[in-house]
């Protein structure tokens, strides 16, 4: 935790005072070299175990006292070193990446609005979405993954990333109702892809944008993969995430989040139409919209007049009730490999946001640096397989999943999360469900599912 300012100034200052004397790189040698408002973290290390400092609040002028590294000012500032001693700023006057501000004047540094005010920089102290501390222990320290700094996640504050980028209400009481099935022990292989045992029928990731409709795009993006397995590629579509977003709004909070059992109630019951014929716009609009195909619309199984006004007709695609999978590690590798992609909530954490690569696993970092640089909500994804990485010594068994936030976020829009331990509970609320439209083996499988099924109440 960070100390009150007054004490802080106190410890600074007794540490040491002008270290102009001893030239050297030490800014320029951080990862990140100037923090632009105050951070008593954002140091150096000078003469043995002293510190000295690379934020702008080490320099407050020829009266407040500097404890900035030599190279403040030249890293920092840009300004040239032999003229230091010309360098201040006049009373009240802040200064950042060598452009100065007068009193009241305001600059963003991320997701923080800082407001010059009496010579010192006074920022709001948002959490960040991207936190560049936690990316620096991450590149620096032992971790199953790396991090990257998402141009689309750079200025927003960590409470808009779990309002706006995950969304599937608290699953516990939507999901307990379900049938849990009874899974048949098989085989299994050490690693598993969906896309290379159903090539072509497994399809790519979409981006929510900022839009909390994980709820829906996870539960289309399972039963478009479910479809295209179960009809053997004859039914390959991408399905409106929209439609259920804007049409399933009974008791559900649209961008704002939904629940999976309704979601799933909503594409047994009335079906979805494609993609290309109702496209998905919430991700830039932020709000669910109204629906463009009220349940009237929809009879027999005809097809309906589709939104998007250059398709003309468009096929309704349904699917049958879904099933919970036991969250054993086994139950959920078979129901994958027989039937295809699962559907997953689990908790996101603040670190997640940062993900690029390698097997995920939540760290501390955040947690340690403070509670309020922490923040989580629940989130749905598809899995589609798992594995084992070798690539940090000590092998890590993980879970392969498809993310709705684009192709520019982790591993192509996938990521992989530690497997066989409930991380963030992933392995709690796993679901399944089969698609409608396949003939012959359709009766089979439905007649297969209700042997399978054992009735369990919660
Ligand atoms: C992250 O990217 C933004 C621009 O997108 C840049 O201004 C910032 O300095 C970067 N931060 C780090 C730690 O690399
Ligand atoms: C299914 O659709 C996807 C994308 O629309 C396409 O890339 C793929 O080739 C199709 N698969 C088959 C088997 O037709
Ligand atoms: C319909 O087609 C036109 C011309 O190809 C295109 O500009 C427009 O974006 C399309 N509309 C939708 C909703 O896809």
């Amino acid at each position: 935790m960070r100390l009150p300012i007054l004490l802080c100034l106190l410890l600074r200052h007794t540490v040491a005072r002008g270290f102009n004397g001893i030239p050297g790189d030490y800014c320029s040698k951080r990862a990140v070299p100037c923090c632009l408002h105050r951070d008593d973290d954002c140091t150096a290390p000078i003469l043995g175990d002293h510190l000295c400092y690379c934020d702008v609040f080490c320099d407050r002028g020829p009266d407040g006292g500097n404890d900035c590294c030599p190279d403040f000012l030249a890293t920092c500032k840009g300004v040239d070193s032999g003229n230091t001693q010309e360098f201040s700023l006049s009373g009240r006057e802040c200064s950042a990446d060598g452009v100065r501000y007068t009193e009241g004047e305001t600059t963003k540094n991320n997701c923080e609005t800082c407001t010059c005010s009496g010579g010192v920089w006074s920022c709001d102290r948002k959490t960040c979405l991207i936190q560049d501390h936690l990316l620096h222990e991450i590149e620096h320290g032992r971790y199953t993954w790396g991090g990257s700094n998402y141009s689309f996640f750079w200025g927003r504050t960590l409470e808009e990333g779990i309002k706006y980028r995950l969304g599937t209400l608290f699953p516990e009481q939507s999901v307990q109702h379900m049938n849990e099935i009874v899974i048949k022990p098989r085989e299994l292989p050490d690693y598993f892809d969906a896309r290379e045992k159903w090539p072509g029928l497994i399809h790519g990731v979409k981006d929510q944008g900022d839009c909390a409709s994980s709820w829906a795009l996870s539960t289309t993006d399972t039963s478009q993969d479910r479809l295209a397995i179960i009809t053997d590629g004859r039914l390959n579509e991408s399905l409106s995430s929209q439609q259920l977003l804007s049409c399933n709004q009974h008791r559900q909070k649209g961008c704002e989040g939904g629940y999976l059992d309704r979601a799933w109630w909503y594409i047994r019951k009335i079906g979805v139409v494609s993609d290309s014929c109702y496209p998905y716009e919430s991700g830039s609009t932020r709000e669910p919209g109204i629906c463009m195909l009220p349940k009237t619309l929809f009879q027999a199984n005809l097809p309906v007049s589709c939104p998007n006004e250059n398709e003309s007709k468009g096929k309704v695609y349904k699917m049958t009730p879904p099933y919970r999978v036991s969250p054993r590690e086994e139950d959920i590798m078979t129901e994958i490999i027989s039937n295809g992609p699962v559907q997953a909530t689990f908790v996101v954490h603040e670190d997640f946001f940062m993900y690029k690569h390698g097997v995920y696993q939540h760290t501390h970092i955040a947690a340690d640096k403070g509670d309020s640089f922490t923040g989580q909500g629940y989130h749905s994804v598809r899995v589609l397989g798992w594995g084992t990485d070798h690539s940090t010594g000590r092998p890590v068994k993980y879970w392969l999943c498809a993310n709705s936030w684009g192709q520019n976020w982790g591993e192509n829009g996938f990521f992989r999360i530690l497997r066989g331990e409930n991380h963030c509970e992933i392995e709690s609320f796993v679901l399944g469900a089969w698609g409608k439209g396949a003939k012959r083996r359709r009766r089979f499988k439905l007649r297969k599912l209700r042997r399978r099924f054992k009735k369990r109440l919660f």
